[in-house]
């Protein structure tokens, strides 16, 4: 049902305060779909297509929990069900639309690719650290990327592009060269991790620490597919336990394919300093829209584009060792992909 990409996993469809009783529509994995919050609080997600002459539902208006389409006033339910037509009593069986069962954990909406019924919510990734907690400030964003999503998680599985692309904001006095780099499986994870021993403080903690004192530092990139990655930030004094130092902060760097082209990247960083401060989000604001969406992104799409409609692994990337995190995700979804593809060919014989 939705052609190259993976059916068994969780998609990020949105923040969760973007999702209210007015419809919300966005395009994931390809298709058109039309989020709404249901009396109780729950979230419905329904294609944004209507069976009868293909209105967009989010044109329409809502009646209790169910839909009513803008065009002739058929009315569907979070399930997909068309409950009500206004001109007959009778329904056509044929009058219904897909439904995906979405939920929401740490302030994310998420989406299950497969068969509602087959959806696991313990398999949400977890993201408590960019989720709103006393003491502790989320800035949130999205943005679109003209590249697809294993594009991005190239480049946020290989930190080393810190040094080059972010040499107006996130570089910091060349530290990634002092790191060790590691990549590790761990069940349906991947980590990409830096560990950077006796460096220079982070800028964002320098305060914390004793003047020109070293600090060993972390960059730890934590990959659930198809592209959700939670990035946490730390320094802490050399040889010291990491929950001695400061937790510089968590992120949420969560791509979300919109097309097989096209990506929905969400961002959030959560801080436990200055939460209160508007100047602080403001500094920050501007560094990550400067960092991801004027630095990241016209790299990503450049680099895309570069390949000229060529498949990735046909152009022959060579391999520099700390780009292996990316190249570990991206045959990891060509493995779910095949074992998928295998799956439905066996239902089908059987
Ligand atoms: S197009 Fe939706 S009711 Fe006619
Ligand atoms: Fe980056």
């Amino acid at each position: 049902m939705m052609a190259g990409f993976l059916q068994n996993a969780w998609y990020m469809a949105g923040w969760a305060h973007e999702v209210a009783d007015v419809p919300l529509t966005r395009r994931i994995f390809d298709r058109r779909v039309v989020l709404y919050r249901m009396e109780d609080g729950g979230i419905a997600a329904l294609e944004d297509r209507c069976p009868h002459r293909f209105a967009p539902l989010s044109l329409g208006t809502r009646a209790g929990d169910t839909l009513v389409c803008g065009y002739h006033g058929l009315a569907f339910d979070a399930a997909g069900a068309c409950v009500h037509n206004p001109f007959a009593a009778r329904i056509p069986a044929a009058a219904r639309v897909t439904a995906w069962r979405a939920e929401e954990r740490d302030g994310i909406v998420w989406l299950w690719g497969g068969q509602p019924d087959e959806a696991d919510p313990a398999r949400i990734p977890d993201f408590g650290i960019v989720a709103d907690a006393p003491g502790r400030k989320v800035l949130r964003g999205h943005t679109m990327i003209m590249a697809p999503y294993e594009f991005c998680t190239d480049n946020l599985m290989d930190l080393s592009h810190i040094e080059y692309v972010h040499k107006g904001t996130l570089a910091g006095d060349g530290v990634i060269f002092a790191g060790q780099h590691s990549v590790q499986e761990d069940g349906e994870m991947l980590h990409s991790n830096w560990w950077m021993p006796g460096v220079t403080a982070p800028i964002p903690v320098r305060q914390r620490f004793a003047p020109g004192a070293l600090t060993d530092h972390w960059l730890d990139m934590r990959w659930h597919a198809p592209a959700s990655m939670r990035l946490d930030i730390g320094a802490t004094y050399p040889g010291a336990p990491r929950d001695a130092g400061f937790d510089i902060g968590g992120q949420a760097h969560i791509v979300t394919p919109q097309t097989a082209t096209t990506s929905h990247y969400f961002t959030a960083n959560a801080r436990s300093h200055d939460v209160d401060s508007p100047q602080v989000d403001a500094m920050l604001t501007d560094l990550f829209a400067r960092a991801f969406e004027e630095e990241d992104r016209p790299m990503i799409e450049a680099a895309y584009a570069n390949l000229e409609g060529r498949d990735f692994w046909e152009a022959g990337p060579l391999s520099t060792g700390v780009d292996s995190g990316g190249t570990r995700a991206r045959r990891r979804i060509t493995a779910l992909l095949n074992a998928e593809a295998r799956s439905v060919t066996v239902d089908r014989l059987g």
